[in-house]
C-alpha cells in the first residue's frame, strides 16, 4: 500500500512538466534575502541581457515597436475595463494577500505585492503633503493617475488639499470618477494626454505636481511631459519613477536598468532635469517596487520662482541616496 505521499511523488515522476511547475514554485516561494536573492538575481541577468541587447538593436535598426500613448491607452482601457468597484482598502492597495516575487526594504523576496502597493502609495501620499506644508488651501496635479488611487489617499488623509488628476485612458478616467464618488471623495479626474501641449483649465494655480510610474510608460515623449510638469507646477515636482540610471550601482540595479531597455520604459529622466536646469533637491532609490527590478526613485525638484524650464542657471546634481543596497 503507497501511502499518498509517496503517490505523490510517483505522479511528478509520470508528470514531468506538473513535477517541474511544482519545484519552480517552490523555489519562487523560498526567494528571500541571501543566497536565493543571489541566485534570482543572477538568473534574471541571463534572461534580461540578450533581450535588452536585442531590443537596443531592433531599436538601431527601426524594427521595434515602440510603446506609444495610443497602445498605452488601449492597454490601460483593457485592463481598467475589467476592474471592479470594492471597498477602499482594496481598490487603493489591491487584492489582501496576492504574495509574488517583490523589492521590499532594498532586497528581493516573496512577499504580498499589496503590502509593498500600500508602502508605495503611503509613501506618495507622505511625499506630497510633506511638499505642500506651509501652502495655504494647497492644489496639487497627478499626471497619469490611472485608477486615481494615489490621489483617493491623499485627499481622504488630506482633505485640505485640492486633488486633479489628468489621466491618457477614457475607461481609467470613467473608473476613477466612480470610485471616488463611491467613497465620498471630491476629486476631479480630466482625460488628458500629459506628452502634448496642455491647457489647464482649474481656476487656480497649481501647487505641487507629481508623477507614479507614468512617465515610465513614455520613453519616447516623457520630455512633453517633462515640460508640461515644469510649467505647471508652481511650488515642487515630484516624480516616483524607474529611473535607471540613479539605480543602486550592484548587480541588482544592472538587472533593473537592463529590464527597462528590454520593456522600451522610461529612460534619461534625471539627465533630462539637470538638462534643463532645474533644482533638484533630492534623489533616493525606495528600495520597493512592485516588480523585483522596477524600483521605484523619488526625485523632488524645486520649481519655486522657474519661469518656464530651463530658465535657471547651472544644475545643483543631488547625491544619491540608496537606502537598503
Ligand atoms: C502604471 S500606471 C500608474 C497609475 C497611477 N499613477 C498609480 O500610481 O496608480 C501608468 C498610468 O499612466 C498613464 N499614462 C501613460 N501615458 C500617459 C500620457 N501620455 N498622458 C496621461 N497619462 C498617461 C496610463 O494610462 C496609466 O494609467
Amino acid at each position: 500500500m503507497i501511502d499518498w505521499h509517496w503517490r505523490r511523488r510517483l505522479a511528478g515522476v509520470r508528470h514531468p512538466r506538473r513535477l517541474a511547475a511544482r519545484l519552480k514554485a517552490r523555489a519562487r516561494h523560498s526567494v528571500a534575502p541571501g543566497p536565493t536573492e543571489t541566485a534570482y538575481v543572477l538568473m534574471s541577468l541571463g534572461k534580461w541581457l540578450p533581450r535588452a541587447a536585442k531590443a537596443i538593436i531592433l531599436r538601431r535598426i527601426g524594427r521595434m515597436r515602440r510603446r506609444t500613448p495610443a497602445t498605452v491607452s488601449s492597454s490601460y482601457d483593457n485592463v481598467r475595463g475589467r476592474v471592479r468597484l470594492a471597498d477602499f482598502d482594496e481598490f487603493v492597495f489591491g487584492k489582501p494577500g496576492d504574495p509574488e516575487i517583490v523589492l521590499s526594504d532594498g532586497h528581493i523576496r516573496w512577499r504580498s505585492r499589496t503590502e509593498v502597493r500600500r508602502i508605495e502609495r503611503e509613501h506618495v501620499v507622505s511625499v506630497v503633503a510633506d511638499a505642500c506644508a506651509g501652502i495655504r488651501a494647497p492644489v496639487v496635479l497627478e499626471v497619469g493617475s490611472g485608477t486615481g488611487a494615489n490621489l483617493m489617499l491623499l485627499s481622504r488623509r488630506h482633505p485640505h488639499i485640492r486633488a486633479i488628476g489628468l489621466e491618457l485612458s477614457p475607461v481609467s478616467v470613467e473608473l476613477a470618477r466612480r470610485a471616488a464618488a463611491s467613497f465620498g471623495l471630491a476629486i476631479e479626474f480630466q482625460e488628458a494626454d500629459v506628452s502634448r501641449k496642455l491647457v489647464l483649465d482649474i481656476g487656480q494655480p497649481v501647487d505641487v505636481v507629481f508623477s507614479c510610474h507614468a512617465l515610465e510608460q513614455m520613453p519616447d515623449v516623457f520630455s512633453g511631459a517633462l515640460d508640461n510638469v515644469l510649467a505647471i507646477a508652481g511650488s515642487e515636482a515630484v516624480f516616483f519613477e524607474p529611473v535607471g540610471e540613479c539605480y543602486p550601482k550592484s548587480m541588482r540595479g544592472l538587472v533593473g536598468r537592463l529590464r527597462l531597455i528590454a520593456v522600451d520604459y522610461l529612460n534619461g529622466l534625471h539627465a533630462a532635469l539637470v538638462d534643463r536646469g532645474t533644482e533638484i533637491t533630492s534623489v533616493r532609490a525606495l528600495g520597493f517596487g512592485l516588480t523585483p527590478f522596477n524600483e521605484t526613485v523619488e526625485i523632488r525638484v524645486r520649481t519655486v520662482g522657474m519661469d518656464s524650464p530651463g530658465s535657471l542657471g547651472s544644475p545643483r546634481i543631488p547625491r544619491t541616496d540608496q537606502p537598503g543596497i
